[in-house]
């Protein structure tokens, strides 16, 4: 079995982040959200796998290099614009070859891994199968029309959803789905939808297996799913404290984890939360749910429910609530509860 997974397209809902980088390589919990697709993938025993990049390429290339340490063997395979996600697997056809192949959605992660799924799939036979999980508002999905256990259609973004069972971005097919997607045409929105694959597939009376899963499941396609992303990867995380950080005079409570180089004096650190490599912690309040990224200084501030990513600054801030700091981020004295969003390389500073 083979993996394919997406790292391409454009990311316009994660600006300003995807600005200067591939909405992949977001660090959730101080780790890029593309380490956990491949990582399952590993875990359930597929070590070749394709990753389908765009123009963000490089960037990609540069953080998963060529996959030995994560075990497995990547081939890089260029997406010459974001046609859709079909179209994403359309261009992987001579690696897949003959054997079946798992497909995840480089934005998502199905907690819990995928090693029963792929499992169960190499062993039932089918040509396809897809994994749902109930939704409170599915219209931003491919979403399940059922006919009791079976699937009969899934329906991509619709405004009336035929259940409240969203297809997540977790696949796994049989080649007999490249002839379906050769003959796709592009949807209204101009992309090959995964979505007319399947239906594809159902159309030629092709077997494809269901399952419900009760596990969380992360789409970070979002800004506000970040969050919640980084809350539950936080909470799975278990306390660790790296042999060479130095804790001075600090409260360290609950899952917290605190990399190799950092220095953590006069604070609270309340997990889960993580503080990167060489990162410097001087009289804060840290946590929970906060992943504080390589080489930041936080001084003097308190932060709750927050990601800053490495090499950024923040100083006598009393309050920084439900935030996201990009790289290189310099914030300054932020009023108390402030909400921030910023880019890499913005700046906050006191006024006069
Ligand atoms: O998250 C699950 C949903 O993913 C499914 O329920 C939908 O049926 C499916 O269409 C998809 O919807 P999204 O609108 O969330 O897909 P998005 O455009 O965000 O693309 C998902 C990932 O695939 C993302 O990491 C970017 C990558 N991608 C996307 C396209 C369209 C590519 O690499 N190439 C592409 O051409």
């Amino acid at each position: 079995m083979k993996g394919i997974v997406l790292a391409g397209g454009k990311g316009s809902r994660l600006r300003p982040f995807t600005y200067s980088g591939a909405k992949q390589l977001v660090p959730i919990a101080n780790t890029p959200v593309l380490h956990f697709p491949i990582r399952q993938l590993v875990e359930a025993g597929i070590r070749e796998i394709a990753l389908v990049v765009g123009e963000t390429e490089a960037q990609v290339r540069e953080a998963m290099g060529d996959g030995a340490a994560f075990g497995a063997r990547f081939v890089y395979v260029r997406q010459e614009a974001p046609l859709g996600i079909a179209h994403g697997v359309l261009v992987c056809r001579e690696f897949v070859g003959e054997e079946p192949f798992v497909l995840y959605l480089g934005d998502n992660v199905l907690m819990g891994g995928v090693a029963g799924f792929v499992e169960r799939f190499a062993r039932s036979g089918a040509d396809g199968a897809v994994i749902l999980r109930e939704v409170g508002d599915p219209r931003a999905f491919g979403v399940a029309r059922m006919a009791g256990e079976r699937l009969v259609e899934v329906v991509e973004k619709p405004a009336v959803p035929p259940s409240n069972l969203a297809v997540i971005g977790v696949y796994a097919f049989r080649p007999v789905v490249f002839e379906v997607i050769a003959g796709l045409r592009p949807s209204a929105r101009g992309e090959l939808e995964i979505a007319d694959a399947i239906n594809g597939l159902l159309a030629r009376g092709c077997r494809i297996e269901v399952e419900v899963t009760p596990q969380e499941w992360i789409d970070t396609g979002k800004m506000e799913d970040i969050l919640a992303a980084n809350r539950l990867l936080l909470g799975a995380l278990e306390r660790r404290i790296a042999p060479g950080a130095r804790v001075v005079g600090s409260a360290i409570a609950g899952a917290v984890v605190i990399e190799e180089g950092a220095v953590v004096e006069g604070c609270e650190v309340v997990g889960p939360a993580v503080v990167g490599r060489g990162a410097r912690l001087v009289g804060s309040r840290i946590g929970p749910n906060v992943a504080v990224g390589d080489e930041c200084l936080v001084v003097n501030s308190r932060l709750e429910e927050a990601i800053v990513m490495a090499r950024s600054e923040v100083v006598d801030c009393p309050g920084i609530v439900r935030s996201m700091l990009g790289r290189y981020v310099r914030v300054e004295g932020a009023p108390a509860g402030a909400r921030l969003t910023l880019g890499d390389h913005s700046r906050v500073e006191p006024g006069p």
